[in-house]
């Protein structure tokens, strides 16, 4: 080794402790809506291959904190929304999901750490459904960990999305809580503050800039490059900064300057826009961790930065409704590979860690038969079939796979709907249009996916309801074809697990 090379060696070496010291950690959101995910174990070896030390759950699934078990990670399980209304209005039932959902956890060696109450509830597409209820069962989750003893080891804090706070002027000394929720912002604040808890926000510049196309793209990222929101004396010159400031300063303005903030989720989603794609994603997520690692925060308030990126793995089954992005977010994709460079100052590499051992079905896929005619009219209603039961969030303008030809555009979509439902040879007909190759469509960026093995121990969910009522009468009996096959297949895998 050359000098450089041991000067660089030292320096990362020095890089790495002062992250592990000075920073707490780098954790990651962890969520399941996929349709084939990797197994538990896996996910959790692939966590601390990667020098992650936290991890952020949506809810409290059994399999994913049986595997975080001695993991040593620190843990933030999740209320969903649909509970709240439940928690809110019996202390008991808060009593029950604390003592199933965390006591018995940390029994077994599970480092929970948070209690993320409800996701993003003040949401405004939610209509307020949940402003009655979050509070409530905030107060009844701490109730409930006050009583457990758990209450100086495991900290509540609700998940907010940025949008509970704004500036009038753009400023971030401007911010204040939205005049909406104002009131029920600070009393949810003082409670906070009152038992030690964390505020936590999610902070999105990529929302930003895909639903205003005059946002200035340099401001969403980090390279201090972009024209400055000049503020008293401070100059902005990322969204990131100034949009956490406005929240520093609408806690200040409100008398809780000091209150621990968390980032719940940041990140950058690879597919499904414009610009959604793995260079801007690598651009933000390496300007953010380059941010945080120097430990320097943000303008007003100084210090180490603790911040959850999302996501982990792409979810194949996330509701498309706010974008075609939704199911790319991840660092890894479904089946956890890397998607991109990323240094999170963790790992000896400077690299992402793959995941190991993933088990993929058979090299096969399901294409348009080559003879036939892109004129018949059976193609349109089966593609539409196969992309609203399956994934066809990388075909589209300016996306992964979005300079296939009309016959590359078909056969995706057929591929998709044949690897989701495990390569049945029921899934590629599409009235005798489809058939099987073993020779990878795969071309340039259009990656066509191969499935995994699902993980047995996950894979309950019973299959959606089809969208038969318009789609031609083959399918809905290729669809039930394929439901009594999962039924089966479920049904012996229930059988077995009873025996084991
Ligand atoms: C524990 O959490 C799971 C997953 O969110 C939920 O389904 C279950 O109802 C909870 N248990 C109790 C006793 O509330
Ligand atoms: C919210 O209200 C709008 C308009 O009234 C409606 O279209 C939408 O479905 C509602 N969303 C929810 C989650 O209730
Ligand atoms: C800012 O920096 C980025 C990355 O180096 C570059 O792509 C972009 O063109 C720069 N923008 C301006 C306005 O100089
Ligand atoms: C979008 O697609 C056009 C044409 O293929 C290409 O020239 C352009 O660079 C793409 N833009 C992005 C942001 O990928
Ligand atoms: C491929 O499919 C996408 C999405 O359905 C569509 O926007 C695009 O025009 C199609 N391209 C061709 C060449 O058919």
């Amino acid at each position: 080794m050359g000098n450089m090379e041991w000067f660089s060696v030292g320096f990362r070496m020095i890089c790495w402790l002062c992250f592990v010291v000075c920073v707490g950690g780098i954790g990651a959101n962890w969520g399941t809506q996929t349709s084939h995910p990797i197994p538990p174990n896996t996910v959790v070896q692939m966590l601390k291959n990667n020098g992650f030390q936290k991890v952020k759950l949506f809810d409290a699934d059994e399999g994913l904190l049986n595997a975080l078990k001695k993991s040593g990670l620190e843990v933030m399980v999740g209320i969903p929304n649909d509970m709240l209304a439940v928690l809110a209005a019996s202390t008991k039932a808060a009593q029950n999901w604390v003592s199933k959902n965390v006591s018995e956890y940390i029994n077994d060696g599970v480092n929970i750490r948070y209690v993320a109450v409800g996701n993003e509830p003040f949401l405004q597409t939610y209509n307020g459904s949940f402003l009655q209820t979050t509070f409530p069962a905030l107060q009844n989750v701490q109730g409930a960990l006050t009583k457990a003893g758990l209450s100086s080891q495991v900290k509540v804090t609700i998940p907010l999305n940025a949008d509970v706070y704004e500036s009038s002027s753009g400023r971030p000394s401007d911010g204040d809580f939205r005049s909406d929720i104002r009131g029920l912002m600070l009393a949810i604040v003082k409670f906070l503050s009152d038992n030690a808890a964390p505020f936590t926000v999610n902070i999105y510049p990529f929302i930003s800039l895909y639903s205003d196309p005059n946002f200035p793209v340099d401001y969403a990222f980090f390279e201090g490059n972009s024209s400055a929101v000049i503020d008293g004396t401070t100059s902005y010159t990322n969204m990131f900064d100034a949009n956490h400031d406005t929240l520093i300063w609408a806690l200040k303005k409100n008398g809780y300057g000091n209150l621990p903030v968390i980032v719940g989720e940041i990140g950058w989603p690879t597919d499904g826009d414009m610009n959604a794609n793995p260079q801007y994603a690598q651009r933000f997520n390496q300007g953010f961790m380059n941010h945080i690692l120097m430990g320097q925060g943000t303008p007003v308030r100084p210090g180490p930065i603790d911040a959850y990126l999302f996501s982990l793995i792409d979810e194949d089954e996330k509701s498309i409704q706010p974008g075609n992005f939704e199911r790319h977010w991840g660092i890894f994709t479904y089946d956890g590979l890397p998607k991109y460079q990323l240094n999170l100052g963790t790992t000896k590499s400077g690299g992402l860690v793959r995941a190991l051992n993933v088990q993929y079905l058979d090299k096969k896929w399901c294409v348009l038969k080559p003879s036939v005619n892109l004129d018949d009219s059976r193609i349109a209603p089966s593609v539409s079939y196969a992309c609203a039961n399956a994934d066809c969030t990388s075909l589209g303008y300016n996306t992964s796979c979005g300079n296939l030809d009309a016959q590359g555009n078909i056969s995706y979509a057929f591929n998709s709907f044949y690897q989701k439902n495990d390569q049945d040879a029921v899934a590629c007909d599409f009235s005798n249009l489809a058939t099987i190759t073993e020779k990878d469509p795969t071309t340039g960026t259009c990656r066509f996916e191969i499935m995994i093995v699902a993980d047995s121990g996950m894979s309950w969910n019973l299959p959606r309801s089809p969208i038969c009522s318009h789609t031609p009468c083959f399918m809905e009996i290729n669809e039930y074809l394929l439901r009594c096959k999962r039924l089966n297949k479920m049904v012996t895998m229930r059988i077995s697990f009873k025996i084991e």
